[in-house]
């Protein structure tokens, strides 16, 4: 007989990440995960490989040099920063501390899947709020007022994502703080910016001045994207103190290794990192769009490093995979975020995304 788990962990279907191998294909391009499109930053590697001498060292538990470097470079109070290994261990250790059995948490229903998953690990009740379709033309956008309105007294975390993954969808700023406005102050808001430094709309806050003015609300981001660590595991959160109080005393000491958090420091010195990934990203998010529309695919505005494309059907979607599939071209499909019609394209480096649009334009095999 085996142990039985906490009942709600038999609900979750676990997180299926993007694919990296095809059977009999030997070289592979791997689109299918949001990473950066130029790899790590040469002086992440450099500071991983003089990490590597101090492999036996236990990691600083503070994390001092990192969120010292993280507060100087986006002006922001370090002592009010807490590192995790990803943003993904923050987002369940939000759901460990703020929820449990006969609680509840609302997320919009094409939000970030690890939101659902995270806390049916902890026995929330994870609320999926119906999308409302995009003032700016095509794809959905985070409903607000239905969110606001699906709030009851057992809810305690509402989480948002912008811009939205796998979307690509862009909330303003006025929305996410009528959203903040619309919540009683004892629910936290966690607005996960993970794609924040993709955005070119001069007017986008990732969430500073909302964290600073309203309280009860914490911004999230990551390493694993512009700044092209992923495998590295960073991810780091900017909130009240209370907060962060509440996060120091549940996550674990270490919880972020030495060479993760060298690597994320050397990331954040590399000069002119930042502007060159978007600029690129932008120049061939673009390209990428008039490739897919060309395919049939009814393209989402993004404003993120991927874009999502709609085929009609999932057939469609299907067959498109195929055959990116047989030149070795890896997407992501979208049936576990219930959008089995749509394939989501990650932006990656100009040879990839080149061999991408031929791909698309070429003839379906068979
Ligand atoms: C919206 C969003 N949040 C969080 C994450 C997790 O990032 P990390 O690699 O820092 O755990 C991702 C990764 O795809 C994401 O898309």
């Amino acid at each position: 007989m085996s142990v039985a788990p906490r009942p709600s962990i038999l609900s979750i279907d676990p997180y299926v990440g993007g694919e990296s191998k095809i059977p009999g294909v030997n070289r592979i391009i791997k689109l299918s995960s949001n990473e950066g499109a130029f790899g790590p930053p040469p002086a992440a590697i450099e500071a991983i490989t003089r990490a590597a001498r101090e492999a036996h060292r236990y990691p600083d538990g503070n994390a001092t040099a990192l969120r010292e470097a993280l507060g100087a470079r986006f002006g922001l109070d370090p002592a009010r920063i807490v590192t995790g290994n990803g943003s993904d261990e923050l987002i369940s250790l939000l759901c460990l501390a703020y929820g449990g059995e006969g609680t509840e948490f609302i997320m919009s229903a094409y939000g970030f899947m690890m939101y659902d998953i995270s806390g049916r690990a902890i026995g929330s009740r994870v609320l999926k709020v119906a999308e409302k379709p995009a003032p700016e033309g095509g794809g959905t956008v985070a409903d607000i007022d239905a969110m606001i309105a699906a709030a009851g007294p057992r809810t305690r975390i509402v989480f948002l994502t912008n811009p939205n993954n796998p979307t690509g969808a862009l909330l303003p700023n006025s929305e996410v703080a009528r959203l903040r406005a619309g919540l009683r102050d004892d629910i936290l808001l966690v607005l996960d910016s993970a794609y924040a430094e993709y955005v070119t709309e001069p007017s986008y806050d990732p969430g500073h001045g909302l964290v600073d003015a309203a309280g009860n609300t914490i911004m999230l981001r990551t390493f694993s994207k512009v700044f092209g660590l992923g495998g590295m595991r960073v991810g780091w959160g900017y909130a009240p103190a209370d907060v962060i109080d509440v996060l120091n005393r549940v996550r674990g000491p270490f919880n972020v290794a030495s060479a993760s958090m060298a690597a994320a420091i050397g990331a954040l010195a590399e000069p002119g990192w930042v502007e060159k990934s978007v600029a690129h990203n932008t120049e061939w998010r673009g390209r990428l769009a008039t490739a897919l529309r060309a395919a049939g695919g009814d393209v989402w505005p993004s404003h993120a490093n991927f874009l999502l494309a709609d085929f009609g059907t999932a057939g469609a979607a299907r067959a498109v995979d195929a055959k990116l599939k047989t030149r070795g071209l890896i997407v992501r499909g979208m049936g576990g975020y219930g959008l089995p019609q749509a394939l989501r394209f990650t932006v990656g480096n100009a040879e990839e995304c080149q061999l991408l649009i031929d791909a698309l334009g070429a003839p379906s095999d068979g």
